[in-house]
């Protein structure tokens, strides 16, 4: 029998909810930890009985507003997109309850100043197979590219649906960032032709002799024309994953993106790459045999301009066994310093920066 309420293995993000330190997976069963022993405390318990089955590791948070975002997928004989708001405490504020036939495996989702974006792949589940199938959660989802890719704009103020506009079938992970200009709206992801992606990242596909090619992602920035329903996009690079920004710059227009470089062949991933948005120029970080994780971009204190910081990651080193915390200068791209540890840390998947400010 199918049950979200099984697992505590909250190891894909973390985050702050309440001033507590959170570990989170697409269960909405978020892990309190102690940040100075990691510690785990608990499970948190949120203030208000809003529904649902599935959520994201990716919540957003405004920094003009001082709001967070997220959603639950309520899986049902009506099944429904419940998207949410918190903005003290512990209870989250329904902000629209959308209709889902057959949800979407989403990942994240995207922010603008006045809009929630849902990008609904057409890789959709029968909530009545999710009970039944037995099968793992991901496989009872199908590839239905018939249905295209559809764009939902939502009130963040009021929850109204201000838009849903459709596009080809394609499938992402990760948004990166979205904002306003113009009466059009931009949203910038990293998306793949199909859900083929996921099959490549089967454990035993990439131990096996014979592993799939890993399929090449694209960053695209997608325009919505809000006058006419346009929606149209610009490939900006091919590769990467793992998508990190100045977050402080997150609804607004940006300059710079950093992520890990993907190999198709033969490794995960291989090198650390910071793209300038504007000209397309980019400069790359790499290390024979190395495999960094996320680059997590932690902006210098009173930092003026928007690279000015460092960016960090977790870096395995086949070569030695063993794994380092880079630190890059996030101008130059070149390396500070680095932290080695005495044994090898699994890839992680995402995290965050809660330390003390960078001089
Ligand atoms: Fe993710």
């Amino acid at each position: 029998m199918f049950s979200y309420d099984t697992t505590d293995n909250t190891n894909v993000n973390i985050t702050k909810i309440d001033n507590k330190f959170i570990a989170m997976t697409e269960t909405p069963i978020p892990i309190e930890y102690d940040p100075e022993t990691l510690d785990t405390i608990g499970v948190l318990r949120y203030d208000d009985k809003l529904l649902g089955n599935l959520t994201t590791a990716h919540p957003h948070y405004d920094h003009n507003t001082n709001e967070s975002f997220n959603y639950l997928t309520h899986f049902s004989r009506n099944s429904k997109y419940n998207v949410y708001s918190i903005t003290a405490g512990k209870t989250r504020n329904l902000i629209a309850s959308i209709e889902a036939k057959t949800p979407s495996y989403m990942h994240s989702f995207g922010l603008t100043e006045h809009y929630i974006v849902l990008v609904e792949f057409p890789l959709v589940v029968n909530s009545l197979d999710l009970l039944l199938s037995g099968r793992p959660f991901i496989e009872n989802f199908k590839w239905r590219p018939e249905q295209g890719t559809k764009f939902t704009l939502i009130n963040r103020l009021d929850g109204k649906v201000v838009g849903i506009y459709s596009s080809e079938p394609f499938f992402a992970f990760h948004h990166i960032n979205a904002f306003e200009v113009d009466n059009k709206v931009v949203i910038d992801m990293i998306t793949y032709k199909d859900n083929n992606i996921i099959n490549s990242l089967y454990l035993d596909v990439l131990r096996g002799n014979d592993p799939m090619d890993i399929p090449v992602s694209q960053y695209r920035r997608f325009t919505i024309g809000l006058d006419d329903g346009s929606v149209g996009y610009k490939i900006m690079h091919e590769g990467l994953e793992l998508p990190r920004i100045n977050y402080q710059l997150n609804t607004r227009n940006y300059n710079f993106l950093y992520a890990v470089g993907m190999s198709s062949v033969t490794s995960f991933t291989y090198r650390l790459v910071k793209i300038d948005v504007q000209t397309g120029d980019s400069v790359s970080w790499t290390e024979q045999n190395c495999q960094p994780g996320e680059p997590v971009f932690v902006p210098r204190h009173g930092a003026k301009v928007e690279d000015d910081g460092v960016v960090l990651s977790v870096v395995l080193d086949p070569n030695s066994g063993k794994s380092f915390l880079l630190v890059l200068d996030s101008k130059s791209f070149k390396e500070i310093a680095r932290a080695s540890v005495p044994h090898h840390i699994p890839f992680g998947i995402h995290g965050q920066y809660y330390g003390d400010e960078v001089t």
